[in-house]
């Protein structure tokens, strides 16, 4: 029975890079989707940027652009990430989309008619500088409970207290810096405890993991909450219809960004509709790979929103672990918060999906990736085990058989083992158990060395007479070879390629394990896997490193100039000024004329200060001028110095020194 499948990941929010964090998660997706592709289903998997809500909205007016023209810089950027790692979504779209506004404000009326939606006011905390409404994550203060200072205005650090901000000692607005006030505004809210039933029933009908639904159990004996889905301008995201001024809240469009991202793919594939997809009733199914951390908004609030609306609910939420390294948190200082593009700078992407596959379950405990096992494995499974298999009996084949396997082999007990596995490694597949999957090709891999080590080709080619038996032995292994490719097709994908044009085949699909090449030519080129070491772990890790101290530094809009030596800087001769004369400098804007007295010495400078100062207010005040400067022709005459000045510019310019017993002409140190 062909299947109609829809997966997706999570959608990574618009304002920062793909980690190895994100990784495992669109790598664990990936597969499953590429196995159910090989399996010949309909399989789709869409996935988009997350771009609403404050911080993106902050981000881009700090870079002083449209919050417009940042997302699609993110999104150029992911995309490249996901592309170069392999990952091959069908359609990679944005929240900020046209399907997306239209799927929310279908949703939210849907929600309104059936009475799914309350109205009331609520206080929180206001920046009254910035004049908006302060997430959680932008209050800053001192903690209630164990009065650490500098703590968000959720939870506490130090102690793991939670609150809500306005419990915070002196909070502070992070986005200002001003004390923020307590302001009444209108509120809207999703009626969440109208559909426990529902969930109670659904979460236990192995749409979620064992794990997952125990947790969902506690969160129901706690109570379920009603859901405040709005916010108040400004606010980067969709309004809410019949609302002026107030926001969806990003997590009511983003899960909507799955269903969006699947639309807009509808409207380019003739093969796929949308409705047989979410219809109330559809019979295709929908999995959504996800992280731990984000279980309550896809098993409660989605599916509840889901059916409140008349659409069908997922078939499955696939929630997984954090990414640990070295069996530490990932961490900027230690220079394991490794991008994905800094990853791409040092290895081949298929090194880490290989590795995370061989560890990837269907729980939702954390993993480690433990970075010398990562080279070890690789090393020892991929180039060892794997490809050897290839290179060890391929020249055999290209040199005394002109590139032709010989006949068919599949009655050899190795051919059928490894074609009865077929169906246990699609399970694990299918179940998520790519650990196992692994595990298990990985011990065909040995027996199919364990079989060229004692037949020993190498030592019958010698002999004449015992070529056709060369020719077989060859035969299998490749044959072997080729179908270990088929079961690690889903996680190496340009090895596959580099086989299947190797072999001079079509891509394989999974049920091509049941057949075995045989009299068939072979094209010279052998695959290959290159070694990989320590060093380019640790070249990586230094490159995190640099890249996380360049992010911590703080940035000038008007960048520091190349560094000087003292030396350079000891040359520059300060001196105290008094300002003999000032006067316009006919026909020029900004210039007043200055003659400096250095106490007996008198020289001339063309200040731009006109803007600042008026000529008859700077008579007989103190400034600091470089004294030593090689005079310059200007325009308008001889100048032999230069004024020190500080401030924005116009108005808003210094020049003076304070009279505080200063004498013209003293050395300013
Ligand atoms: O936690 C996150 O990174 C969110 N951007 C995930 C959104 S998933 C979905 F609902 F869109
Ligand atoms: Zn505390």
């Amino acid at each position: 029975m062909t299947r109609k499948i829809l997966v997706t990941s999570a959608l990574p929010y618009a304002n920062g890079s793909i980690h190895l964090g994100h990784m495992l998660e669109h790598i664990q997706t990936d597969i499953w989707a590429r196995f159910q592709k090989m399996r010949g289903h309909q399989c789709v998997s869409v996935c988009a940027d997350d771009t609403h809500g404050t911080p993106i909205m902050l981000r881009a007016q700090k870079e002083g652009i449209s919050p417009e023209e940042f997302i699609a810089a993110t999104r150029e950027e992911h995309l490249n990430d996901f592309q170069d790692f392999l990952v091959e979504y069908d359609n990679y779209h944005s929240t900020h989309s046209d399907e997306c506004r239209e799927l929310s404000e279908y949703i939210y009326n849907e929600l309104k008619a059936k009475d799914y939606i309350d109205q009331r006011s609520i206080k929180q905390l206001f920046d009254p500088e910035k004049e908006m409404f302060l997430p959680d994550r932008f209050v800053k203060g001192t903690c209630p409970k164990c009065k650490t200072e500098d703590q968000y205005g959720d939870n506490c650090e130090s102690c793991g207290a939670t609150y809500s901000p306005a419990e915070l000692i002196n909070p502070k607005s992070a986005v200002s810096g001003a004390t923020p006030v307590e302001k009444e505004s209108e509120h809207y809210f999703f009626k969440l405890p109208e559909f426990e039933e529902m969930l109670k029933t659904w979460t236990r009908q192995d749409h979620v993991q064992e794990q997952i639904a125990n947790k969902l159990d506690e969160w129901f004996e706690a109570g379920l909450q009603q859901w405040d889905i709005s916010r108040d301008a400004p606010y980067f995201g969709f309004e809410i219809p019949g609302a002026p001024n107030k926001y969806f809240y990003v997590w009511v469009d983003a899960p909507i960004g799955y269903m969006a991202s699947f639309k807009n793919l509808c409207e380019r594939r003739d093969d796929l509709d949308f409705d047989e997809f979410w219809n109330e009733d559809s019979d295709a199914e929908v999995h959504h790979f996800i992280g731990k951390d984000i279980v309550y908004f896809h098993t409660l609030f989605w599916p509840a929103m889901l059916e409140g609306a008349g659409f069908r609910k997922p078939t499955k939420v696939h929630a997984h672990g954090f990414l640990n390294v070295n069996n530490q948190k990932m961490s900027k200082s230690r220079g394991t918060f490794t991008k994905a593009r800094t990853y791409l700078n040092h290895f081949k992407p298929e090194y880490l999906r290989y590795y995370l596959a061989s560890k990837l379950n269907n729980r939702i405990d954390d993993y480690d990736l433990n970075l010398e096992d990562f080279v070890q494995k690789n090393n020892a499974d991929l180039v060892n085990k794997y490809i050897n298999i290839g290179s060890r009996v391929a020249n055999f084949i290209s040199k005394k058989f002109d590139g032709k396997l010989g006949a068919d082999c599949s009655e050899h007990p190795l051919i059928k083992e490894f074609q009865e596995a077929a169906e246990t490694i699609a399970e694990h597949y299918e179940n998520k158990q790519y650990h196992h999957a692994i595990r298990l090709i990985m011990s065909l891999a040995d027996k199919a060395n364990v079989y060229i080590n004692d037949e020993a080709p190498w030592v019958l080619a010698k002999d004449e007479e015992q070529a056709a038996k060369v020719q077989e032995i060859s035969t299998i292994s490749l044959n072997c070879f080729r179908m270990l490719t088929i079961f690690l097709k889903p996680v190496l994908p340009e090895v596959a390629k580099e086989v299947e044009a190797y072999f001079q085949i079509e891509p394989l699909q999974w049920s091509d394990a049941q057949t075995v090449l045989a009299d068939h030519e072979v094209s010279r080129k052998k695959p290959t896997i290159q070694r990989i070491d320590n060093k380019q772990v640790e070249a990586m890790i230094e490159e995190s490193k640099a890249e996380a101290e360049a992010e911590a530094a703080p940035q000038l809009a008007d960048p520091i100039k190349d560094e000087i030596e003292f030396g350079d800087f000891e040359k520059i001769d300060l001196r105290i000024a008094k300002i003999a004369k000032a006067e316009h400098v006919e026909g020029a804007d900004k210039l007043l004329r200055l003659q400096l007295d250095l106490g007996g010495v008198t020289k001339q400078v063309f200040a731009g200060i006109k803007s600042a100062y008026k000529p008859e207010d700077l008579e007989g005040k103190l400034t600091v001028m470089v004294a030593n400067l090689k005079p310059r022709k200007m325009k308008f005459g001889m100048s032999e110095g230069m004024v020190l000045a500080a401030g924005p510019g116009g108005e808003d310019l210094w020049v003076l020194h304070p009279d505080d017993g200063a004498e013209p002409g003293m050395r300013v140190k």
